[in-house]
């Protein structure tokens, strides 16, 4: 407390938070510093392991949730100091498909019952027993709440990994959270709500976000390495192979014969995701009586080549990859390298954002 106050009085003093995105096939980490009201990006780093092509316990986060503990706390730490974080205050994102979310109709109540409310109503809407969650809200308006719930353990896990790792984890949140902050919060008037599409290795999270705020999230399985696998089956190659070929190419088809036929099998494979997005965007119609109004890309998967143009032509929406920049400023030099990893490191940013919230 007092501290605090010392570091107001004289408008000195930095604070510094770390976001950590433990996916399924790298983990992302990125260092904020904020100083006078000024957001910097000091550190980043991914750091990949394409093991999961190959044998499927490779990953680090299985669909499962069975986070080899001891094998992530090395990654971790590695990550760590290669990326030369200084900070101990971390903040974690959880996968999308580890936490269970809903919105829910509220009565329009003080704010001091509304955490006694969802207590009762949760039990009609999680499909677990109560007591195995943590339960978190978003206030969305007057009258309705974004519900989301964790389950115990998987809290307990990320706590003794961070712990094993030698960090303090001050919180803790699903990555539509996280996203939401990074892509949405500095959002210029009437940008509008955008529906957020984050593809994976193994999950495709999906949500619907506005100035900050997340409003809807859903999920499906359907990720980059379903678009791999398909390619490596259907042309009969190595899935290594398969992978080099999908970032290289992707959707956009240069001529005849192999890259042409590549292009025609991704579609499919690509609207698997859309089709899931397109139904996350209806619901999100129904329940808030508007549409989404842009979309942006993120996660590793918004790099396929000619995805951009695919979305905008299936949605008719103004499509952008993932910046989460608009409010964190980094040495000018730097952007060449850090716009292009804009989608791999949204999540991280955002929940390095929470930090400074938690402080
Ligand atoms: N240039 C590219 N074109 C197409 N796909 C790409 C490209 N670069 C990376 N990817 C894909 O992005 C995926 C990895 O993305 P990301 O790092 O966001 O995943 P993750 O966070 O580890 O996984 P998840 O979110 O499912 O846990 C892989 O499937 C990879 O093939
Ligand atoms: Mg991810």
């Amino acid at each position: 407390m007092a501290f605090g106050f010392f570091k107001k009085l004289f408008g000195g003093g930095t604070d510094y938070a770390v976001g950590v995105d433990i996916g399924t096939t790298s983990i992302k980490m990125a260092e904020l510093s904020r100083e006078n009201g000024v957001t910097r990006l000091v550190n980043y780093g991914t750091l990949d392991t394409l093991e999961y092509l190959e044998r499927d316990n490779g990953a680090i986060q299985a669909n499962s949730l069975k986070l080899f503990e001891q094998e992530t706390i090395r990654y971790v730490k590695t990550l760590a100091d290669r990326a030369g974080i200084r900070t101990r205050r971390a903040v974690a994102s959880l996968p999308a498909f580890a936490a269970f979310s809903t919105v829910i109709d509220i009565p329009p109540i003080p704010e001091n019952e509304i955490v006694q409310a969802l207590q009762f109503k949760a039990r009609q809407y999680i499909p677990l027993p109560i007591s195995s969650v943590s339960l978190d809200f978003v206030r969305i308006g007057e009258q309705k709440v974004l519900l989301l719930a964790i389950p115990n353990d998987t809290i307990a896990k990320y706590k003794a990994i961070f712990k094993g790792a030698g960090f303090d984890l001050v919180a803790l949140e699903t990555e539509g959270v996280s996203l939401a902050r990074a892509l949405t919060l500095g959002d210029e008037e009437g940008a509008g709500p955008a529906l957020v599409i984050d593809i994976g290795a193994r999950s495709t999270a999906i949500s619907v976000a506005e100035r900050g705020l997340l409003f809807l999230a859903g999920q499906t399985d359907f990720a980059g390495a379903s678009l791999t696998h398909g390619v490596a089956s259907s042309l009969g190659i190595a899935v290594r192979r398969a992978e080099d070929l999908k970032r290289e190419r992707g959707l956009v088809s240069v001529g005849f014969g192999a890259d042409q036929e590549l292009s025609t099998l991704l579609f499919p494979l690509v609207d698997v995701i859309l089709d899931e997005a397109k139904r996350l965007r209806e619901r999100y119609s129904a329940a808030y009586g508007t549409d989404a109004k842009r979309v942006i890309l993120s996660g590793g998967g918004a790099n396929l080549p000619g995805l951009q143009d695919y979305v905008h032509k299936r949605f008719d929406l103004p499509v952008s990859k993932a910046a989460p920049y608009a409010r964190v400023s980094y040495p000018l030099p730097s952007e060449s390298v850090l716009v292009p990893l804009g989608p791999t490191l949204a999540v991280a940013v955002g929940a390095a954002e929470r930090g400074f919230e938690e402080a």
